[in-house]
């Protein structure tokens, strides 16, 4: 039999949104009749914006014809989309990135996994906790965070995000390699302000740490202090990268386009002690290993930097925090200590007096009200008796489930 990778024997069963799901099937199966309303995962529920459509049908126009048609496209982008980004989300902020520090890919789930690729498996990992489980179960798989036997896990360093610091880690006292960062925060919603960004690159610049900068959730940034981009402090080029996504800001969740930001700044070292720059790396990457987001897509996300695009995000990132506003207050009056929902389509949640713990929050939740949120152990051990709620479902259904936890009153 073909040995595998040993390192999968050290993650969890499944992914945690595969068993969300999974459970939420099977209530379904045995309550068919139930409509459960979907809290759970971040999946966004408006269409697309008319000005993607019409530009992905223009660009589906050049497809079918012979003298405007594209076959592979530059692995790292088209320039007109990668351009439209510098200008839009960096340059007009007062930022100084350049188009070949732009890297267009299929969202930032793939890119935050594909990145371990360029990273020695000796780096030692920072991870908030709680946080998104996609960059514990990445650097487990890539055998960077390594689990004995006895299931110490080495190589890791927990970046502990609870309501005594308002859910904002403080600095390591040890050495870190790199750290995942991620703000407005998957799942706390807890945004940080550009002071306390700062320390993290002053830290990592003193360090020779590299920064991961998820700023998935940017558009969502309501309060004038808080960062939408690790790139408005100084110096942050020389030791940080920045992911981002059209998922949630534009509804691309289906679609599947982001961008990676890897300033030229950026350096590394192979083990002969010979220096690398980490954007010539990720190209070289990226073009041995991925053939580039479809023209079509590309050309749908080059919508969203035409006036009405950024329009049309606005707005659609303020329906979405209404919704979350909604749950947030709702939740409060029902006895939940909550946080989020002010720069972010989360809200995390768990319930004053009580020590249920998360998968037991989730499950009453889902009997009692049909409603279903994410139990927060799944994003790590200081999520233990949360639940993550999402202001991604539309309006109405946001109401009634409202209207349904209050009524029924479960008494978590
Ligand atoms: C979430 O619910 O945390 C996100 O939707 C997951 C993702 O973006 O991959």
């Amino acid at each position: 039999m073909i040995p595998v990778n040993d390192n999968f024997r050290f993650l969890e069963k499944s992914y945690l949104f595969s068993e969300v799901g999974r459970r939420i099937r099977e209530f379904k199966r045995i309550n068919p009749e139930k409509e459960i309303i979907r809290m759970d995962i971040g999946d966004v529920t408006r269409p697309l914006f008319p000005c993607v459509i019409e530009s992905m049908k223009e660009a589906l126009e050049d497809m079918s014809e012979e003298a405007t048609f594209k076959g592979y496209g530059p692995e790292q982008g088209y320039d007109f989309l990668r351009e439209a980004i510098t200008e839009e989300d960096y340059v007009k902020r007062g930022i100084n990135i350049s188009s070949d520090e732009i890297f267009v890919g299929d969202g930032a789930k793939s890119d935050l996994g594909n990145l371990g690729e360029i990273f020695s498996k000796d780096c030692r990992i920072g991870l908030m906790n709680p946080s998104y489980p996609a960059y514990y179960d990445d650097n487990v798989i890539d055998g960077r965070i390594r689990i004995t036997e006895s299931g110490k896990r080495l190589n890791l360093i927990n970046l502990e995000c609870l309501p005594e610091n308002n859910f904002i880690p403080s600095l390591p006292r040890e050495h870190v390699d790199i750290i995942y960062l991620c703000f407005p925060n998957n799942p706390t919603g807890a945004a940080i302000t550009r002071d306390e960004l700062k320390k993290w690159v002053d830290y990592a610049l003193n360090q020779g740490s590299l920064i991961i900068y998820d700023s998935a959730y940017e558009s969502f940034v309501r309060e004038g202090d808080k960062a939408r981009s690790i790139f408005e402090i100084e110096e942050a080029d020389k030791v940080a990268m920045e992911v981002r996504s059209f998922s949630k800001t534009a509804g691309f969740t289906g679609v599947r386009c982001g961008y990676t930001v890897v300033p030229k700044n950026l350096t590394g070292k192979f083990a002969n002690n010979e220096t690398v720059s980490l954007n010539s790396l990720w190209l070289r990457r990226q073009t041995t290993k991925f053939n580039g987001v479809s023209y079509i897509t590309q050309k749908g996300a080059f919508a969203l930097y035409s006036k009405e695009g950024r329009r049309c995000i606005e707005e659609n990132s303020d329906y979405y925090l209404r919704n979350a506003r909604l749950i947030g207050a709702t939740l409060s009056e029902q006895g939940f200590e909550v946080s989020g929902a002010v720069n972010s389509p989360y809200v995390w949640a768990r319930p004053k007096d009580s020590d249920k713990d998360s998968w037991s929050l989730f499950q009453e939740l889902l009997e009692k009200c049909n409603i279903s949120v994410t139990p927060g152990i799944g994003f790590g051990k200081s999520g233990a008796g949360y639940i993550r709620l999402t202001g991604f479902n539309s309006y109405e259904n946001t109401r009634r489930a409202m209207e349904i936890l209050q009524s029924k009153n479960p008494g978590l």
